[in-house]
């Protein structure tokens, strides 16, 4: 899978021997300028847009994400938690839209406390906990329900970043709706998208528009989830604006958008030390960098994350992490300054998809999390991790 991000930017002039190796770090000025790309496209377009937890959740980021955002979007009951307590905003009215593909009856409480809009999977798990619902707005929570639906419209280039694969169990098929299954609900979302460009999202709507229309006068709002790229330079913003006016025209509905990526696209690096090198056929490097504990997406996805400063010419190094995995590889890459033991290397676009993915198999020491401000020049550590953190994931 080609990855389509990987500017150093501002991280071309970032010192690496600045902070502790490995260590992920995160451009302030540069998730700024995305979020005012994004806050531009909403104010342009009328659409609410909610940052997706799930692919950066740098909570000490919370409030400044709320500066320019309508609210978060949670995948259960945890983010709902954090996006109520740490990206409420100044005055608190930040909202909090949770989406999950199976909720458990215990969590509801607390989800309805947490949350503007409570997005169900299925018209079944909707009717199921109707008595729960009707509950807790008698006890005086305020929420609305929504209801995922699955366009049956694939558009991803892989099948496992694709919610419209076939048999896929996320939202319910649009073929199957019914009036019915409406009964009480808000909104319908649908999330199909994976770091894709306005085409997509356009040829989504119209597949599924005509089925759609019978039910806007039922509801108060449509979600078109995540996976747009729009803070990406070529990504055409222009035409996403005017499409969503259309909509907004047409359906007379509130229109949410859920970028997670969007928000922290090329505006954090992870920090690496090369720590010893062999030959077995070719150079190989061992580092503190885990492709299995930091970077998963690198063999799940799987993809090649952009060194910075990979010179052209130059002997190629088979990289690798220090756990027992044999297959935890980072990549083939050209080492600027050379691969010597102590040598400080770091992979771009990692803000992402990666801290929130970490973990400590083999007990791998968890990346450091460094804050940097590309304009003011302030770098300081938000957060270390030592071997409690490993320990107490465990009994
Ligand atoms: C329901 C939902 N909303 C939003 C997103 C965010 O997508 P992205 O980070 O690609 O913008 C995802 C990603 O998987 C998702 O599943």
């Amino acid at each position: 899978m080609e990855t389509r991000a990987g500017d150093p930017a501002a991280f071309a002039r970032f010192d690496l021997y600045s902070v502790p190796s490995p260590a992920f770090v995160v451009d302030e000025a540069a998730v700024r300028r995305n979020l005012a790309i994004i806050r531009d496209v909403r104010d342009r377009s009328g659409a609410k847009v909610l940052a997706a937890l799930k692919a950066f959740s740098m909570w000490s980021l919370g409030p400044v994400v709320a500066e320019y955002l309508d609210g978060v979007c949670a995948s259960g009951i945890y983010e709902a938690r954090l996006g109520r307590e740490e990206y409420s905003g100044a005055d608190g009215s930040r909202e909090v839209a949770t989406y999950c593909a199976g909720y458990k009856a215990e969590d509801l409480p607390e989800i309805f406390r947490l949350s503007d809009h409570v997005i169900f999977n299925s018209p079944g798990q909707i009717a199921r906990f109707r008595p729960q619902i009707e509950a807790a707005r008698a006890a005086g929570e305020t929420f609305d329900v929504g209801l995922r639906i699955n366009p049956l419209h694939p558009e991803g280039e892989v099948a496992k970043y694709d919610p419209c694969q076939p048999h896929s169990r996320l939202g319910f098929p649009i073929d199957q709706l019914r009036p019915e299954h409406l009964e009480g609900v808000s909104g319908l979302h649908f999330h199909s998208l994976c770091e894709q460009d306005f085409q997509p999202l356009e040829r989504t709507w119209q597949a599924i528009e005509s089925r759609l229309a019978p039910f806007y006068s039922r509801l108060e709002w449509l979600n078109f989830g995540g996976g747009h790229h729009i803070t990406r330079d070529d990504y055409q913003r222009d035409e996403l604006v005017e499409f969503i006016r259309e909509v907004r025209q047409e359906t007379g509905l509130t229109i949410y958008l859920e970028p997670g990526e969007a928000i922290a696209l090329d505006a954090g690096i992870l920090v690496g030390e090369i720590l010893d090198l062999i030959d077995n056929g070719m150079p190989v490097a061992i580092t503190d960098i885990s492709a299995t504990c930091h970077m998963p997406d690198v063999i799940e996805a799987p993809y090649r994350p952009a060194m910075l400063h990979e010179p052209e010419n130059g002997p190629i190094v088979r990289l690798g992490g220090p756990s027992c995995l044999a297959g935890d590889i980072i990549g083939d890459y050209r080492i600027p300054g050379g691969a010597e033991p102590g040598a400080r290397i770091a992979f771009l676009d990692q803000a992402h998809y990666s801290m929130v993915k970490t973990n400590t198999f083999n007990g791998v020491p968890l990346p450091a999390i460094w804050l940097w401000n590309s304009e003011t020049g302030t770098l300081r550590e938000v957060r270390r991790f030592d071997y409690a953190d490993f320990r107490d994931r465990l009994s």
